[in-house]
């Protein structure tokens, strides 16, 4: 029997936790991030962060899926949007979204939820989907405290010493 929704973004967090807890490495956490969305989640294209870094782009950063777009300027796409106005971006068809950048042909869905430092974002975590409608409310609720976990793992400074 499959777990329930909640249950699986729970087991998700603690997985996610054990994996990044004291760990002074944040390339490391992020890497192990994203390889764990990529093997738990069903019905993904892309899943990966984006840092915000000098000048107000966003810089490609670990990920799974095929290669993509290695700058984005904040207020651009979906992830830029997410970063100038600090709130997770549901979109459930990428094509109706305004200025969508598609780094890879196949995506129909999206969500990108912004990462923050002392309520400032820092980077983004996308997941892009080939699927319209992958995401609902389950997943924004549980991707976001997935989102916090990794937050508390990542040093004050962060991306400062990565970019
Ligand atoms: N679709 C994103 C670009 C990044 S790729 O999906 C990996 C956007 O519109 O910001």
């Amino acid at each position: 029997m499959s777990p329930e929704p909640g249950s699986f973004y729970a087991s998700l967090a603690e997985t996610l936790f054990s994996l990044t807890d004291g760990v002074p490495h944040p390339l490391s956490d992020l890497s192990n991030a994203a390889a764990l969305l990529w093997y738990s989640l069903d019905k993904l294209n892309w899943a990966g962060f984006y840092l915000l870094g000098p000048g107000g782009l966003l810089v490609l950063g670990p990920f799974q899926g095929k290669t993509a777009c290695i700058e984005i300027p904040v207020g651009r796409g979906v992830c830029g949007t997410a970063v100038l106005k600090n709130e997770t971006q549901l979109v459930p068809d990428v094509h109706l979204f305004p200025g969508h950048i598609a780094c890879d042909s196949a995506s129909e869905s999206e969500i990108v939820i912004p990462i923050r430092k002392r309520g400032v974002p820092v980077g983004v975590l996308d997941i892009d989907s080939p699927v319209k409608n992958r995401f609902g409310e389950e997943d924004r609720e549980g991707l976001e405290a997935f989102v916090r976990v990794l937050e508390n793992a990542l040093p004050d400074d962060f991306p400062a010493r990565l970019l």
